[in-house]
């Protein structure tokens, strides 16, 4: 029988999951637990590069698990783990920094992006994330890494250093691709329809776990543009949030473009924006009430993250150990 291919994905647990880490990534996860081998986990360790508070992270890293699976990952079937947990992640980052060049970092639009908003804590991790991430991703010999269009380039990274590594050891690392889905790769803020969707906006931010009451407002408070004829077409330069509303409305529906501008012709924003959010509120309330029921039970949790740390483990530290011994070090 031919091995099944593997997937392998993250997410920080620095502020709840909103809705661009669903339609970006985490919808794409379910449902491939029969044909690939899965891996999902909270990246903890990646949060710290940004000041945390210690109380909140630890909930909300148990809090992404139960929403793991409240969204369709069984842990029977996926690997579901906390980073921290797998003390491979750190060791093979060390090995990869090595192999990971100061001007590359320095292109990354992330750590731009991050090293800008904290300027008074712009730490040595902060800038070494991305040798993390392929730490994180090479250990696993994945296939395909499903995350949002902002994560491209990191992925990019993690496959140039497991080019350079391989070139120089032979082929210790299978080299990934990004699998990035057509809607909802770039989900941009309500009111902020320039900018992507996240939690640093929090009005214009979808969460999860938000109640219904607060998704309507959301939407209703869209940010469209002056068009006299509230024409719904997409038209991402000239009419941005008009064309985000569609985007997330054909992420989460299945729809066209054209079916949806069908759909409203002529009906203008009052309706078309509710609707949207109408939609939304009802993918997300199964999702949110069966988080909740998960939630009350930490025991079960506990013994989710601990079976899956041991299973991520023990792949990860074959992959440590083939690379500890080709750079040189002697097998402990
Ligand atoms: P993070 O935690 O910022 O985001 C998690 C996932 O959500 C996607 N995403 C979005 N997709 C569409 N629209 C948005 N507005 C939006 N915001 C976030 C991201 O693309 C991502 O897929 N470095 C990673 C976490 C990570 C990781 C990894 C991912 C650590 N190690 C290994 C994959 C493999 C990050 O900060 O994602």
């Amino acid at each position: 029988m031919e091995a099944k291919k593997v997937m392998l994905s993250g997410i920080q647990p620095s502020g709840d999951l909103h809705l661009g880490n669903y339609l970006g990534a985490i919808k794409n996860w379910a449902d491939r637990a029969e044909e690939f081998d899965c891996y999902y986990f909270m990246a903890d360790l990646h949060t710290i590069t940004v000041r945390q508070d210690p109380a909140l992270l630890r909930k909300r890293t148990i809090t992404q698990l139960a929403q793991y699976i409240a969204c369709g990952l069984d842990p029977e079937k996926n690997t579901l783990f906390i980073q921290s947990h797998v003390p491979a992640h750190a060791q093979l980052a060390w090995v990869l920094e090595c192999y990971t060049m100061f001007g590359e970092l320095s292109r990354m639009t992330q750590f731009k992006d991050k090293s800008s908003k904290h300027q008074d804590n712009i730490n040595a991790g902060l800038f070494t994330y991305p040798s993390l991430m392929a730490a994180d991703i090479l250990l696993y010999q994945p296939d395909y890494v499903p995350v949002g269009e902002d994560q491209k380039q990191h992925v990019e990274i993690t496959r140039d250093i497991a080019v350079r590594f391989n070139n120089i050891y032979g082929d210790v690392f299978k080299v990934p691709e990004p699998y990035i889905p057509k809607a909802g790769a770039r989900v941009y803020g309500l009111t902020t329809p320039g900018d992507k969707m996240s939690k640093s906006v929090p009005e214009g931010c979808v969460f999860m776990m938000d109640d219904p009451a607060v998704i309507a407002k959301k939407f209703k408070r869209a940010v469209t543009d002056s068009d006299r004829e509230h024409c719904v077409y997409y038209d991402r330069e000239n009419k941005p949030g008009v064309a985000n509303l569609m985007n997330i409305y054909s992420a989460v529906t299945g729809k066209s473009y054209e079916e949806i501008e069908r759909e409203f012709d002529g009906q203008g924003y009052g309706v078309f924006k509710p609707a949207v959010g109408e939609a939304v509120i009802e993918m997300l309330r199964p999702i949110r009430e069966e988080t909740e029921r998960i939630l009350a039970d930490k025991a079960y949790l506990e013994s989710v993250y601990k079976a899956g740390a041991e299973r991520a483990g023990r792949v990860a530290f074959k992959t440590l150990r083939k690379v500890y011994k080709k750079v040189g070090f002697v097998a402990p």
